[in-house]
């Protein structure tokens, strides 16, 4: 199985049920229960370690937002990664994972002061200003404490990445940062020089996610690049490091077709070299910033099957025991995520059926008309693929479902990742009437 968007190691065994990191997923189920997340961890490494290779020179940077568990940042930190966190919270689980805050960088186009002073206080390696708001509260809390704080500017180049109108950054017309074709990026940079406790040192700029071809990100390095440089002759200022964000696209099905890594890098640094040459600007430190692409493919969601409820002529309906509070994607952008049979193996025709959740809303969707075994039966099995990334991160407890635990399996051991929620912790943060 190591083709389409199941998990490096993934494979079935001589029942024909699927296996990952050489642990059976019925056997992870009947330990653990469903739903659950389960995550290859050689995957995680694997593709960790192609981005670093794949892009040689770059520091690769994970973004946590896609999945920010202290296990999965610890094994980003342990495979050399850098740490986005886009919040307090994000920021506080990485600290908690331990990892250097010096190589932590922040992210969000409305930080709070608080989050902007925790940064500052415990020494993130760079801040990423977002609003011309946030270089003067910066400028403040930072001459506060007495030190400077060491920024990008997060550029908005005007680039459409042609992906999901949801997940899209870098057109003009987007909340986050300065604006490049409005001259709200000369405007801040020409500000920041002004003042005394905030550096730029560098600009970042994110297009969007889930991007296939290679020519956006390369318009996003020479436009970032022509900006440098016309920085460099307008101010005599030089900067030296320069961000060009995430959003390599993943399969989430065998009809999606991404770019391979090692092709993707060759064509930035290709774009980079030729465009600072040309300029005659001094190759800056180059950083990447993926998520999804380091995450996404690791892991399956293992749901049960609960209900089948077939009606002649229309549509047959597969109920799960999770959906949209596991898994927001299909019901925010009509992500389509693959899925197959787990528990066993089975010969019968495929037929189309739709795979839902069990919460109370028709867009509960799993997967629409999803081919599965005609013999599909309450209480097989169902595992759905390349649910890494911003299925656990963006859970939530609607129905008052508790979010599903999660496993890392390897060479068939597994280790616990994230505790399932009980009853208790459902309740345990409301306050009753006395
Ligand atoms: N850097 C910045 C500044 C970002 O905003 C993002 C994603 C990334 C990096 C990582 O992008 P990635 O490599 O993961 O595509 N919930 C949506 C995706 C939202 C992406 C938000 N920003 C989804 O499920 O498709």
């Amino acid at each position: 199985m190591t083709t389409g968007p199941w998990p490096l190691t993934a494979a079935r065994d001589q029942r024909g049920a699927l296996t990952i990191g050489g642990v059976a997923l019925p056997d992870l189920a009947a330990e653990h229960g469903t739903p659950l997340w389960v995550v290859d961890e050689e995957d995680v490494r694997a593709r960790c370690r192609t981005y670093v290779t794949g892009f040689p020179g770059v520091e690769v940077t994970y973004a946590s937002k896609a999945w920010c568990a202290i296990g999965i940042l610890q094994l980003a930190d342990q495979e050399g990664l850098k740490i986005d966190v886009a919040s307090g919270g994000e920021l506080y689980t990485a600290l908690v994972a331990g990892v250097d805050p010096a190589r932590i960088i922040l992210h969000g186009n409305n930080k709070s002061e608080a989050e902007l002073d925790q940064a500052l206080e415990v020494g993130v390696g760079r801040i990423v200003v977002d609003s011309f708001e946030e270089l003067e509260r910066l400028e403040r809390l930072a001459g506060a404490r007495g030190t400077t704080a060491a920024v990008w500017l997060r550029i908005t180049p005007g680039i459409d990445a042609h992906t999901h109108e949801y997940v899209r950054t870098g057109h003009d017309d987007a909340k986050f940062g300065f604006t490049l074709s409005l001259g709200l990026a000369d405007r801040a940079f020409a500000r920041a020089l002004e003042l005394d406790h905030v550096e730029v040192v560098g600009i970042h700029a994110h297009i969007g996610s889930q991007i296939f071809g290679t020519d956006p990100f390369m318009a996003n390095a020479e436009v970032t690049l022509d900006l440098l440089a016309r920085w460099r002759d307008e101010h005599g200022v030089t900067l030296s490091e320069l961000n060009l964000g995430g959003g390599m696209g993943i399969r989430y099905t065998h009809e999606d077709h991404p770019v391979e890594v090692h092709r993707y890098g060759k064509a930035v640094l290709e774009t980079v070299a030729e465009r600072c040459a040309a300029l005659e600007f001094p190759p800056p430190r180059l950083l990447v910033e993926p998520g999804r692409a380091i995450v996404g493919p690791s892991t399956v969601t293992l749901y049960e099957v609960g209900t089948i409820k077939p009606l002649p002529g229309l549509t047959t309906w597969v109920s799960v025991d999770g959906g949209m509070s596991d898994n927001i994607r299909p019901a925010l952008y009509d992500a389509e995520h693959e899925l197959t049979l787990a528990n066993r193996a089975s010969d019968a025709e495929p037929k189309a059926v739709t795979v839902v959740g069990k919460h109370c809303e028709s867009g509960d969707l799993v997967r629409e008309h999803a081919p599965l075994p005609s013999d599909l039966a309450v209480g097989d099995l169902l595992a759905v693929a390349a649910t890494g990334a911003y299925t656990a991160s963006m859970a939530s407890n609607y129905n008052r479902l508790v979010r599903p635990g999660a496993v890392l399996v390897r060479d068939g051991q597994v280790r616990e990742l994230v505790r399932r929620e009980t009853f208790e912790d459902l309740v345990s943060h409301d306050v009753p009437l006395t």
